[in-house]
């Protein structure tokens, strides 16, 4: 085993593939190249930048992306296909480190689409291996819908993977299906059992269907992968993809029982979020982890007082760490005395005890009537105030 499989997890960012796949996510051409700018940037290790085979459009991006990208592993996706894979390869060969991924659905249901039985699909998936690796030394596997495979089978495809020349096996939870122990069981069951195993890093894919896609793929890596594919603002097929920001912001918070470390460069995180929900037309929820409007916003007097007093009563993580100047103390008729005094201070009000009573009167009367009283309120609240005295 190497020390990078020993503690650091590598960060691949499907934004531009899987992400891209979300109902009414698309992006331009120039929009991609520049997300694919920042990923590099910030430190993720390799960019899924799309699907090659899926149309022309698909394939220049995959194709520029590949030519600019610096650092990061610029990785194709392919079905198990010659001619998926031949295009997947056109695309990425002119990367620094490129990557083909290919994969076929390995589950009964899956299995039944595409008409192969066992066997079938065991020969495919050798095949179409050795053709990926006959062409790049970098190849990626998924058994797509792994986690709903049966386990024999699932081991038999792996085998087949390894032994055709993959680098990297990925578990996927297609449809999001499987619960944390479960993701655990599964990829430590692969690590144990298949030979080989360990000369290949082991990848978690997991998806939001159950809001399960963070504690899933932390959980895979905690049982041995060494790959978490993830998009930002989890992004993704109908509830989403595992959030890049989420499972590194864990991985770094609570670092003491995830002593895993990854590349990425957390202050970045805020820009590209913001970037991907304005060029995706998916804005990020409010109370989302990580990146919501909220996740450094305090309202309630109590928190604000503590928050004021010392910050890390209510806050696990600096806004610093992920990008943000500061944490913002929402004005609200929830709020209390001691953060209405240190707002008026930075609006450069300073008031006497008694004063500062009657503003807290009126400012209360006014944030019973507004949800959220903003600095020019206040200032007027104080323009007010001094007119009256
Ligand atoms: O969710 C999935 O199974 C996928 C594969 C193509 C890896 O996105
Ligand atoms: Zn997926």
């Amino acid at each position: 085993m190497t020390d990078q499989k020993q503690d650091h997890v590598l960060i691949f960012d499907t934004t531009l593939r899987d992400g891209e796949q979300s109902p009414g996510a698309s992006m331009t051409h120039d929009e991609k190249v520049e997300i694919a700018t920042l990923l590099d940037e910030m430190g993720v290790d390799i960019i899924e930048a799309g699907f090659p085979i899926a149309s022309p459009g698909d394939f220049e991006a995959v194709s520029d992306i590949a030519k600019v990208v610096k650092e990061a592993q610029v990785c194709g996706l392919s079905r198990a296909a010659t001619g998926d894979i031949d295009r997947a390869w056109e695309a990425v060969r002119h990367a620094k480190r490129p990557r083909i991924h290919t994969f076929i659905g390995t589950s009964p249901s899956h299995r039944g689409i595409t008409g192969l039985d066992m066997d079938g699909m065991a020969e495919r998936i050798h095949d179409m291996v050795t053709h990926a690796r006959n062409l790049c030394d970098n190849v990626q596997w998924s058994s797509m819908d792994a986690t709903r495979t049966e386990p024999e089978f699932l081991k038999r495809t792996i085998d087949i993977a390894i032994k055709a020349g993959a680098t990297t096996i990925n578990i996927p939870d297609t449809v999001g299906y499987t619960a944390p122990r479960e993701s655990a069981e599964i990829i430590r069951m692969l690590i144990e059992e298949v030979p080989g195993a360990d000369e290949v890093i082991f990848a978690t894919h997991c998806h939001n269907d159950l809001g399960m896609a963070t504690a899933n793929s932390l959980a895979a890596v905690e049982a041995g992968a060494r790959q978490i594919e993830c998009t930002i603002n989890g992004l993704g097929e109908r509830a989403g993809n595992t959030a890049l920001e989420e499972v590194v912001m864990a991985m770094k918070v609570r670092n003491d029982i995830m002593p895993y470390a990854t590349r990425i460069d957390t202050q970045k995180i805020m820009h590209i979020s913001r970037m991907v929900a304005s060029v995706s037309g998916f804005p990020v929820q409010y109370n989302k982890a990580i990146v919501g409007k909220n996740a450094f916003a305090h309202e309630s007097g109590i928190h604000q007082d503590g928050m004021l007093k010392d910050a890390s009563t209510f806050e696990i993580m600096r806004p610093e760490d992920v990008g943000l100047t500061e944490t913002s103390l929402v004005m609200g008729k929830h709020s209390g005395r001691a953060a209405l005094r240190s707002k008026l201070e930075n609006l450069g009000y300073t008031l006497a005890d008694n004063q500062l009573k009657d503003v807290f009167v009126r400012f209360k009367e006014l944030a019973d009537r507004k949800k959220e009283v903003y600095d020019e309120d206040l200032i007027a609240l104080m323009s007010d105030q001094t007119t009256s005295a």
